[in-house]
């Protein structure tokens, strides 16, 4: 039999039948079904809103469409029978409000359960999509904005690739530019043996870093050795160019073990790797008279904007915008990618914004909205302190990373210990423990706002079991997972032989809500959203709450059906997590 299209998701399924219905009321119209979920106020699953806007349309030359209504009650008896609707009604202005069959919101819980919950994979239209993300800069600090970056990036590319779009998951670390130039001559004149060193000898870039800024404005030959040393780099003279790679070594070191903490995976392809391209790309926008002179440098104009995109300084150096253009040229054409996005804080969407732009007069990426192939800049807002500053130690320096981890996981650890798992686990699933709800409440935290507000780094808020934090998710999960152990039945039998029911009005919401799944993610992964995700987990696992408080699971007649209901809950709350960068316990 052939393979079912979609079939966990109900807005698709239900546009299909309800395209057949539009055809046949309003063929010349040509109509796309507009299908939301129902809004409160109306009784219904779903509903079909074309009625009133096509009715506009037709009511010059189809008299016998009276009124909006009288074109909702077109569409809902033209709407052809199938096992997935119960019922139609027609409210107001021609809303049709769609009862799906509990049977068959039933039947497809079922086919998730014993098929996997792949075929509740949206379908997206893209293929290949580059997520640029985290993306810090050598020898500076990773600061929480990189953190943000790091985590909404990830998430984003499991969600696309879940949706099996390829991801190239890539990160555009900083790794060129002027300041290598007084970092190399720093290496020099502090480390003279700087060939031999093991990678940790040289100790904290970021202090290495200030310190050779310190010397680079105080000592004005150092400063003339920087500057040359940079030219030197960028002609590729050895030793310099040795010397750079040490110090790339030494930052990738510690960026990857904030990677392996967060179990983050990221190919690094920085600002360097695209160098050999600039020159060409900007020789092709040259010649398609996109570049001009302006006070010496070489710019960009874009409509509407009173600053043009600078793509060379006026001493002849490329920069952070001709890296972009070079970047997108490659993306585009080597990577044969249809979507690009960048994971970054607000503040650079002048810059993404521009360069977009530019493209755009270039012919790379079509002109309209939403066109593909597209590019889009994710920004993300601030984290703040409880002083609601920027987020800061008590010493007003920028928050390191790996001490933020540490953080998350020895409190999470205390919590549990106060609990009383050090003596009730083994030490490995105190500290596996520890890390997943440590690292997990520290992503959630952040996922669960709006990417675009600022947000509060509070470790109490976040390590909190009580409220929309990972900590009671993560405990909501284990929770079903043990009521089903202590069933003592063999799940993966009930599957096989078990039928759902969904009866009472509790468990009919929770099926309905497992069901909106692949939606929800189609929906995150369109508007590039996790927040979207986040809250339809938390919406979950209270659905899943006044489910269990309501209906008898262990020792009813209902047993098998709502064993199968938690076991259907538990994968999708797995999933969510999988998605969000969050590993699932199994014990609490
Ligand atoms: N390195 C930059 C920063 O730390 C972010 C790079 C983002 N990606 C890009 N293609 N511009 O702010």
């Amino acid at each position: 039999p052939m393979e079912e299209d979609n079939p966990g998701h109900v807005k698709y399924q239900l546009s299909k039948l309800l395209k057949v219905s539009l055809d046949t009321v309003a063929p010349e119209l040509n109509l796309e079904p507009l299908v939301t979920i129902c809004p409160a106020k109306f009784p219904g699953d779903y509903q079909c809103n074309n009625a009133m806007s096509a009715w506009k349309l037709i009511k010059g030359t189809r008299p016998e469409f009276r009124s909006p209504n009288a074109v909702g009650q077109a569409i809902k008896d033209n709407v052809p029978a199938s096992e997935m609707i119960e019922s139609c009604t027609v409210a107001g202005a021609g809303f049709v409000n769609i009862f799906l069959s509990s049977k068959w919101v039933a039947q497809s819980i079922q086919k998730m359960l014993t098929k996997g919950i792949k075929i509740w994979a949206p379908k997206l239209q893209v293929t290949t999509a580059v997520v640029d993300f985290s993306s810090p800069n050598i020898a500076k600090e990773m600061h929480v904005g990189h953190l943000r970056s790091t985590i909404i990036g990830d998430t984003l590319a499991r969600m696309l690739e879940f949706s099996n779009v390829k991801v190239l998951r890539r990160n555009h670390v900083g790794d060129w530019g002027t300041q290598f130039g007084m970092l190399i001559e720093y290496l020099f004149d502090e480390f003279p043996n700087w060939e031999d060193l093991g990678e940790q000898a040289i100790g904290d870039l970021q202090a290495f870093y200030k310190s050779s800024k310190q010397r680079f404005d105080d000592d004005p030959v150092f400063k003339e050795r920087a500057q040359k040393a940079v030219v030197l780099l960028q002609g590729g003279e050895d030793k310099y160019r040795k010397a750079w790679t040490k110090i790339c070594e030494i930052s990738r070191r510690e960026f990857n073990q904030v990677y392996q903490r967060l179990a983050v995976d990221l190919e690094e392809k920085g600002e360097s790797f695209y160098n050999p391209y600039i020159s060409e790309v900007l020789a092709s926008l040259s010649n398609q008279g996109l570049i001009e002179d302006s006070e010496g440098a070489r710019v960009i104009f874009i409509e509407g904007k009173n600053i043009p995109l600078i793509v060379v300084k006026s001493d002849g150096g490329f920069n952070y915008a001709s890296t972009d253009l070079s970047a997108l040229w490659y993306r585009l054409n080597e990577e044969k990618a249809d979507w690009i996005i960048y994971v970054t804080d607000v503040g650079q969407s002048l810059h993404f914004d521009m360069f977009f732009s530019a493209a755009k007069r270039a012919g790379w990426l079509p002109a309209g909205e939403n066109l593909y192939p597209k590019t889009s800049h994710v920004g993300f807002g601030l984290v703040l302190g409880d002083d609601g500053k920027r987020f800061r130690t008590r010493s007003s320096e920028v928050v390191r990373l790996v001490d933020l981890l540490d953080e998350a996981k020895t409190r999470s650890k205390a919590a549990l210990v106060e609990r009383g798992k050090a003596t009730e686990w083994t030490a490995e699933e105190l500290e596996q423990t520890a890390e997943a709800v440590g690292y997990g409440a520290v992503k959630y935290a952040d996922l669960k706002n709006n990417r675009l507000t600022n947000y509060t780094f509070n470790f109490d808020q976040m390590l909190s079991d009580k409220g929309n934090t990972a900590v009671y998710l993560l405990y909501a999960h284990a929770r079903i997972c043990s009521i089903i152990r202590k069933s003592g039945k063999d799940i993966e039998e009930l599957k096989k032989t078990g039928i759902i029911v969904l009866d009472h009005a509790d468990e009919r919401v929770l099926g309905l809500h497992l069901l909106q799944f692949a939606e929800i993610v189609e929906d995150a992964c369109t508007n590039l959203l996790p927040n979207t995700l986040c809250e339809y987990l938390y919406n979950l696992s209270e659905n899943f709450t006044r489910f269990y408080t309501n209906c008898q699971v262990v020792g009813s007649a209902e047993e098998t059906s709502r064993l199968l209901l938690s076991e259907a809950t538990a994968v999708v709350m797995r999933k969510c997590f999988f998605l969000l960068g969050i590993t699932p316990v199994y014990k609490i």
